[in-house]
């Protein structure tokens, strides 16, 4: 492939991390991912959050009757459970039975509905014990969340006191590293000692592949910028656009698409997300492009997922265009409103 087309056909691509919440909001949001995606890990904390698998096929049956409103037939949402410091090794292994995909470890505190999440991984053992006997991924928010640590630091603090100390415990443990945002989290995971197995991985965002933290505060204050892990310095956004675009198979796509009314982000205390699924692969591509990188996206955003969660890859396959989109203000959200990234701004590549 030339680096610079305006066309590509890609094998349809998959979302490793989503948030597509519950309700009357649920249709909204899922028909922006079901238009570009095969298939997406559907992330767990709702609220209250999901952390059984009787709640996980709950909430399923309600994502399958909002695509059936949609008339959506070819989406799969991949379940996964929140883990808590109660969950138990008995409902890892009645998860693995049930096909959910995943286990998200919230550190307590870090992020939107994490209050339930894990307050000391100890607690968690029987059950990480459990995941790396039946080969259950789990799935981390990399930040450790203490008051006295810099929220620029917290990542990088995180691999050191807890993801090296937890991968020595479990090195047979499938862990990803989700929406990593630093040159540390980008390395470690490059150069992560695997003996050989497929045990470690990292999704990456558009934002964090497209901003810098300059973009939180361009002018004025952005909140529709603002997300967790918060976005990083510019060098920071080279080491992972460098990553993303390697053609190593431990990156892959997951966009953390979070969607929040657009008075709870436009608040004295603004919830963090960024919407990005209204045109997510055209982000994705028009990144990938800014290093002349277009022949690594389909790596990045259709096999390296499915090949880590050891899922078939998919086999139909779409066309990128390299046509101006413009991305509206608002658009709906239920009873409220969303802005999506970029809204009234325009993205180089869409979808055909
Ligand atoms: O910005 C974020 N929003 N980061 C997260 O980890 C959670 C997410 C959400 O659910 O809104
Ligand atoms: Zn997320």
């Amino acid at each position: 492939m030339s680096n610079s087309p305006t066309k590509i056909e890609l094998t349809q691509p998959d979302d490793w991390h989503l948030h597509i919440r519950d309700g009357e909001v649920m249709k909204d949001v899922l028909a922006d991912t079901a238009r570009q995606f095969a298939r997406a890990i559907i992330m767990p904390n709702l609220k209250p959050p999901v952390t059984t698998v009787d709640l996980a096929k709950a909430y399923q049956s309600r994502i399958e009757a909002n695509l059936k409103l949609l008339g959506v037939t070819d989406f799969k949402p991949l379940m996964t459970l929140y883990l808590t410091d109660n969950t138990s090794a008995d409902e890892v292994r009645k998860a693995k039975d049930a096909g959910i995909a995943a286990f998200k470890l919230y550190p307590a505190g870090a992020t939107t509905n994490s209050d339930a999440g894990v307050s000391d991984l100890k607690h968690c053992y029987a059950a990480i014990e459990a995941m790396q006997a039946v080969g259950m991924p789990l799935l981390v928010h990399g930040e450790v969340t203490s008051a006295d640590i810099d929220i620029f630091d917290r990542e990088a603090v995180f691999i050191d006191t807890v993801l090296e100390p937890l991968r020595k415990q479990f090195p047979d443990l499938k862990i990803v590293f989700e929406h990593i945002t630093t040159k540390q989290a980008a390395h470690y995971v490059r150069d992560a000692a695997t003996a050989g197995k497929n045990t470690i991985a990292a999704t990456i965002t558009p934002q964090h592949l497209l901003m810098n933290r300059n973009a939180i505060f361009a002018g004025g204050i952005r909140p529709h910028n603002y997300c967790l892990p918060v976005l990083k310095r510019e060098e920071h956004r080279v080491a992972l656009l460098k990553a993303a675009t390697s053609g190593n198979s431990r990156f892959f796509l997951g966009t953390d698409s979070a969607p929040h009314a657009k008075g709870t982000k436009e608040a004295a205390c603004g919830c963090a997300g960024c919407y990005s699924a209204f045109n997510a692969l055209g982000l994705y591509a028009e990144a990938f492009e800014s290093v002349g990188k277009l022949d690594k996206l389909e790596g990045f955003a259709s096999f390296f997922g499915p090949d880590f969660y050891s899922l078939p890859r998919n086999s139909k396959k779409i066309t990128l265009a390299k046509q101006t989109q413009n991305i509206p203000m608002e658009l709906p959200l239920g009873d409220a409103t969303i802005v999506p990234l970029r809204a009234g701004e325009t993205i180089a590549w869409s979808l055909v």
